[in-house]
């Protein structure tokens, strides 16, 4: 959610910062800027409305630097312009700053300090470098101190900072509370930036940074200070990716590349976590952790919320350890009953999204112990829980989630396995899941190369449908929220997730002549009962469709998707509704990879 960036010691600055943004732009993408400074005097600040594309046309072939800081927005405050566009700077253009991230007192801020300074902008960012002005100006402190001053007065608040003094352009600094920002230490220059992803072109080191420290950042050096002054020493990590890995290829779409790399990552997971003989390979510390709980409690926000609820199924059959789910954002400020020794399991593709964040910080102040499942390696969820096992998806760059919430169930029932045999409640050899993978992977594989047909079904039911239904029993149904949320988030048409069953108490008044309605039908216990739910849409005037496992099939049904354990038939029953999603947004014409109001990783509460 917004992204930042920032270089010194570069004459490619321009560049740099523009091919960083453009990396970033799923965090955030109706408006962005840039700040460049050629350490002579001269200085450039180009901010435009909507796409990094905008921003590149935008910049034209006089403006060059050496330092620079860059921002991509997700508008908080503030409607989408020019004026709210950052970086923000102060009324004398002494400093510029970008922010990710929310100032809850910024009107009381304004009202007790501004008065007397004009404002350009509807942002909190702007108040917070005027703010850091004016300590400059009357109380004579220098850059840093006054930083430190102003960033003591911002209350409740999450930020990620990255400032430039143009009195001392080629010095950054940078500060961060709930919010990621890395370091990225180069050969003869330093960069900074929201996710190490950007700027892999420049460097693959990386210092984290942690809340309540400032930094400053030169050319040729790195320095962090604690809020008292104390310097603060810390090793670089590695990361271990290609710029390569990043970019689309020859598809379309980062969404249908994700959602065709799915295969390939059930087989990585088998290989990072299975054994040959099927069993589960996880740190055994966690599996004694989770072993001894009295009850999990899985955390997520979105798709990650419903991989949980996947999860909840397989952990409470494979271990009877009764497991609960819960919307982080909800979760986060409950104040729920707990029992005596709780694990929980925090999913994240991001690793960053506040809401969950918000319910490890809680959880981290009981003692309570926790997992986080995630995608991005050093992740804020993954350092402060007590344990992290990595998705190994490749960075998901689509706002949509695919790949990862395939690989959240894929780890999760890897993981219900391992404990499930360490509970003795499952035979080992009952449930192979490293076979299992390997068919799932197989019929991932089945199912994407039938997308022609699926694109048919799309162009046919969907394109032109203001309103549809999913829906399912049990693990089913979880599904059909997935597969909702898929459709409405990118193809803008009106989905509902529904219990199969419960459309006859009320929701089935929406169904109209034409109204879509997909039934997944994956379970034998309950496959006759969502069919008779069907046939009571069709009976009112809807479109049914089914997306059936193959042993359960019968002669009408649309798409046949083959047979696994019937626990893990999620894996497979979402990839047909990954892709009719896809193919009703790419045939309305819209932008898949980058749907209106939404950014990926969401960094704010
Ligand atoms: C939807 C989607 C979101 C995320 C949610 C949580 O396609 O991607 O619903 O799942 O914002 O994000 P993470 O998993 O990064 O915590």
């Amino acid at each position: 959610m917004c992204g930042i960036v920032g270089v010194t010691g570069n004459d490619n600055a321009v560049s740099i910062l523009l091919e960083g943004l453009q990396k970033l732009e799923y965090r955030g993408y109706d408006s962005a800027g840039i700040y460049v400074n050629d350490l002579n005097g001269q200085d450039y600040l180009v901010k435009e409305k909507g796409r990094i594309a905008d921003l590149k046309k935008a910049v034209g072939p006089e403006v060059h630097g050496t330092a620079g800081i860059g921002h991509t927005r997700w508008a908080t405050h503030g409607v989408v312009s020019v004026a709210n566009a950052h970086p923000q700077y102060s009324e004398d253009h002494r400093f510029y700053l970008v922010h990710n991230g929310v100032i809850e007192n910024f009107k009381e801020l304004k009202a007790s300090y501004l008065s007397d300074v004009s404002f350009e902008s509807q942002t909190d960012t702007e108040v917070v470098v005027q703010l850091l002005d004016l300590f400059v100006r009357t109380e004579g402190l220098n850059t840093k101190d006054a930083f430190i001053k102003t960033l003591g007065l911002l209350e409740g608040s999450s930020y990620a900072f990255l400032l430039v003094d143009s009195e001392d352009p080629d010095t950054l600094y940078v500060a961060k509370n709930k919010s990621p920002l890395l370091i990225g230490v180069g050969e003869e220059c330093n960069v900074v930036c929201s996710d190490a992803l950007a700027m892999l072109n420049v460097t693959h080191e990386f210092l984290e940074l942690h809340d309540g420290e400032v930094v400053t950042i030169k050319p040729k050096s790195v320095e962090i200070e604690d809020m008292d002054g104390n310097a603060v020493s810390r090793d670089t990590f590695h990361v271990d990716m290609d710029a390569q890995d990043t970019d689309k290829g020859t598809y379309p779409y980062y969404m249908l590349k994700e959602i065709d790399e799915q295969p390939n990552v059930m087989r990585k997971l088998a290989q990072a976590y299975t054994k040959e003989s099927g069993d589960a390979d996880i740190d055994p510390e966690i599996i004694e952790a989770l072993k001894n709980a009295d009850r999990i409690h899985i955390v997520g926000a979105g798709t990650s919320y419903h991989a949980g609820l996947v999860g909840k199924k397989m952990f409470e059959k494979l271990t009877h350890i009764p497991t609960e789910v819960h919307v982080a954002s909800e979760f986060a400020y409950d104040d729920p009953l707990l029992t005596k020794n709780p694990f929980f399991i925090f999913l994240s593709q991001s690793g960053e999204t506040a809401d969950s964040r918000e319910v490890l910080v809680n959880v981290n102040a009981r003692g309570f112990k926790s997992l986080t499942i995630t995608n991005v390696v050093n992740s804020t969820l993954s350092r402060e829980a007590n344990y992290t096992i990595l998705l190994n998806a490749g960075p998901e760059i689509a706002v949509a989630s695919t790949k990862a919430y395939t690989a959240q169930i894929a780890v999760e029932a890897i993981l219900a396995k391992a404990v499930g045999v360490a509970k003795e409640q499952v035979i080992a050899e009952d449930f192979d899941i490293r076979q299992q993978l390997g068919l799932v992977a197989t019929g991932m594989q089945a199912i994407i190369d039938e997308k022609e047909t699926i694109e048919k079904l799309a162009d046919q039911y969907f394109v032109n449908s203001n309103r549809a239904f999913y829906i399912g029993r049990g693990i089913d149904q979880t599904v059909s929220l997935e597969s909702a949320l898929k459709l409405k988030e990118i193809s803008y048409v009106q989905a509902e997730g529904f219990a199969s069953g419960e459309l006859k108490h009320g929701t089935i008044a929406l169904i109209e002549e034409g109204t879509p309605v997909v039934g997944i039908i994956t379970q034998k216990k309950t496959a006759g009962l969502t069919r008779s739910n069907l046939q009571e849409t069709q009976s009112r005037g809807a479109i049914t469709l089914t997306i059936v496992r193959n042993g359960l099939k019968k002669e009408d049904d649309t798409i046949v998707i083959p047979d696994i354990d019937e626990m893990i038939t999620p894996l497979l029953s979402v990839v047909p509704a990954q892709l009719l999603a896809y193919y009703t947004s790419l045939n309305k014409g819209l932008d898949v990879d980058r749907p209106r109001n939404l950014a990926k990783s969401v960094t704010v509460e």
